[in-house]
C-alpha cells in the first residue's frame, strides 16, 4: 500500500513496536535510503537496527566491492542469502538489505516468510542523484550508472512490488520518509 499517513505520537509508536513480532525489512533500489531510513526508523522504534551488507562485509572481512571483485556476484548472493536468514532469525529488528537481495528468489521467499519487507522506492533521477556521491558500488562501475540504474530497476521494480509495505522516498529529508513507513506500518498491523 502507499499512504500518505498522518504522524504517529510516541504512545502510538510505541504501541506499534509491541505488535511488531517479525523484523520490518527495507528493499528496493541502491540510492533509495535503505540504510539511513533504517537507522532512524530503528531508532524511533528501540528496535535494533542491521545493515545486512554490513554483516556480509564483516563476515568476510572484507568490503563489498572486494567480495564482487574477487569471488564474483553468486558468491556475493550466497553469502547475502545466508545472512538475511541469519538477521531474520533475530526477533524484531529494522533490517536494511543491498538492492539486489529482494530480486533474488530464494531471498525474497525467506523475507516475505519471515519478515515485514518495506519497499522503499525512489523515481530514477533520485537513484542517480543519491548514488553518485558515493564510489563504492561494484555494479555501478561498468557503464553509464544512469542507465544502469534504469535497467536493473525495470528488472527488479516487479519483485519489490511483492513487499506488502510500498512507500516512497522523495527528494525530501529521509526523515519524512520514516515518517511514512511508520503510518503505513500502523495501518497494516
Ligand atoms: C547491490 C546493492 C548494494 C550492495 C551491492 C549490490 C545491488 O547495496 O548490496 O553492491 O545489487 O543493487 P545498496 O542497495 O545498499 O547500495
Amino acid at each position: 500500500m502507499t499512504l500518505d499517513t498522518p504522524t504517529l505520537n510516541d504512545a502510538e509508536i510505541r504501541q506499534l513496536a509491541i505488535r511488531l513480532d517479525r523484523p520490518v525489512v527495507l528493499v528496493g533500489m541502491m540510492g533509495v535510503g535503505k540504510s539511513t531510513v533504517g537507522r532512524k526508523l530503528a531508532a524511533l522504534l528501540d528496535l535494533p537496527f542491521v545493515d545486512a551488507d554490513d554483516e556480509i562485509s564483516d563476515a568476510a572481512q572484507l568490503s563489498i566491492e572486494e567480495i564482487f571483485e574477487r569471488f564474483g556476484e553468486a558468491y556475493f548472493r550466497d553469502g547475502e542469502r545466508r545472512v538475511i536468514a541469519r538477521l531474520l532469525e533475530g526477533g524484531p529488528s529494522v533490517i536494511a538489505t543491498g538492492g539486489g537481495a529482494f530480486a533474488q528468489d530464494e531471498t525474497r521467499a525467506m523475507i516475505l516468510e519471515r519478515g515485514l519487507a518495506v519497499w522503499l522506492d525512489s523515481d530514477l533521477s533520485t537513484l542517480v542523484d543519491r548514488t553518485s556521491r558515493k564510489d563504492n558500488r561494484p555494479l555501478l562501475k561498468g557503464g553509464d550508472p544512469a542507465k544502469i540504474l534504469a535497467e536493473l530497476k525495470e528488472k527488479r521494480d516487479p519483485h519489490y512490488a511483492q513487499a506488502p509495505v510500498h512507500v516512497i522516498s522523495g527528494k525530501g529529508p529521509h526523515g519524512d520518509t520514516v515518517t511514512r513507513i511508520l503510518g503505513a506500518l500502523a495501518a497494516c498491523l
